[in-house]
C-alpha cells in the first residue's frame, strides 16, 4: 500500500519577512515531503534579499515568478523593458528592490530557477506547478481566465493536477478530470483578508487533496519595515502603495498605473487621488496595524 504524501506550495512572498517566517513556521509544524516556493519571492515588499536567505537556509527549491524577473532585467536594463521606465520616480521602488536583489548577490541563483516543476508521486496523478500557468508567469489561474485559455492549458499541459499562484487570490477549480489551483499569496492577498495564504497538497488514496491554508502573521513588524529598512523614504510613492496593499490586502498599484495609461494621467501622488475619487477604490483595513499604515501614509485622504 502507497504512503500518503504531502507537498506545501507557497509564492508570493514579495520581501515580506514575517509573512514568509509565519507560513514556514506553519509548513515545517507538518513537516511535508516537499515544500516548493513557487515565484514572486522578490520585489514590492522591503525585505527581498532576507526573504531569498529564509527560502534557501530552509533548502526550499524555488522557482521563477514575474517580480523575479523583472529585477533580473531591471538590473541589466533589459531591452524588454520601457526606457522610460528606468527614470520614472513611479519605478523606484523596482529599482530599490533590484538594487537590494543585486548587491546581495542572488542574480544568479534568480537567473538559474526553472518556470516549472513537477510532482511524480506513486500511485498518484502528476502534478504541474508554475508561477503563472505553465504557459506564462503573468497567465494566473483566476476569474478571469477564461474557458478557451482553461481548454488551451490542459490540452497543451495534461496533467490532472495544475497548481499556480500569480493571481493573489486562492482558488480551486474544476475543469473535466483536471483540477486547476490557485496557491494565493504569502506576503500580499488581494481577497481582503491579510493572513498570509498557500497551499498543502495532501496525497491520499490515489488522488490529490487541496488544503488552503491561512496564516496570522506579525503585521505591525511587517508594515513597519517599509518605514525602517529606508525604502518608504526612498523610493517613494510606489513604495508607499505597495505598503497599503499589505495594509488592507487589496491590489491597489496596478489598477492605478492601468488607470494612469487609460487616462493618460501622471504617476503621482495628485493623480492617486484623482483615481480614488474617480474608481472609489476603498483602503479600508481588515485589522488595526493595517488601519493605522494607512493613516500614515496619507493615501486615503480626499485633499490631494
Ligand atoms: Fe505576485
Ligand atoms: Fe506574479
Amino acid at each position: 500500500m502507497s504512503r500518503d504524501v504531502s507537498v506545501a506550495i507557497l509564492a508570493d512572498v514579495h520581501g515580506i519577512l514575517p509573512a514568509f517566517e509565519a507560513v514556514a513556521a506553519d509548513v515545517e509544524a507538518q513537516a511535508p515531503d516537499r515544500v516548493i516556493v513557487s515565484g514572486d519571492m522578490v520585489n514590492r515588499g522591503p525585505q527581498s534579499p532576507e526573504v531569498l536567505d529564509a527560502i534557501h537556509a530552509r533548502g526550499w527549491e524555488m522557482l521563477l515568478g514575474n517580480h523575479d524577473d523583472l529585477l533580473l532585467m531591471w538590473t541589466r536594463r533589459d531591452p524588454a523593458l520601457p526606457a522610460g521606465w528606468f527614470d520614472d520616480p513611479f519605478w523606484a521602488s523596482t529599482a530599490w528592490c533590484a538594487a537590494q536583489v543585486d548587491a546581495a548577490g542572488w542574480g544568479p541563483t534568480l537567473a538559474g530557477l526553472p518556470m516549472t516543476t513537477r510532482i511524480v508521486e506513486d500511485d498518484l496523478p502528476a502534478v504541474l506547478v508554475a508561477h503563472g500557468s505553465p504557459r506564462h508567469y503573468r497567465e494566473g489561474y483566476g476569474r478571469h481566465l477564461s474557458d478557451a485559455a482553461i481548454s488551451e492549458i490542459v490540452e497543451m499541459h495534461p496533467y490532472e493536477v495544475l497548481v499556480g499562484s500569480h493571481t493573489h487570490i486562492q482558488m480551486e477549480r474544476r475543469w473535466g478530470h483536471h483540477l486547476v489551483l490557485n496557491s494565493g499569496a504569502v506576503g500580499t492577498p488581494f481577497d481582503g483578508d491579510a493572513r498570509a495564504q498557500y497551499l498543502m497538497l495532501h496525497g491520499e488514496g490515489g488522488r490529490w487533496r487541496p488544503e488552503f491554508r491561512r496564516v496570522a502573521y506579525d503585521r505591525a513588524a511587517a508594515l513597519e519595515a517599509f518605514a525602517t529598512s529606508g525604502y518608504l523614504g526612498e523610493a517613494g510613492l510606489s513604495a508607499r502603495l505597495y505598503q497599503a496593499e499589505v495594509a488592507v490586502a487589496r491590489s491597489l498599484l496596478v489598477p492605478f498605473q492601468m488607470w494612469s495609461e487609460t487616462h493618460d494621467e501622471p504617476r503621482d501622488e495628485a493623480a492617486w487621488h484623482r483615481f480614488r475619487r474617480t474608481v472609489g477604490r476603498s483602503l479600508r483595513a481588515p485589522d488595526e496595524a493595517g488601519a493605522a499604515a494607512v493613516e500614515a501614509s496619507g493615501l486615503a485622504t480626499d485633499d490631494g
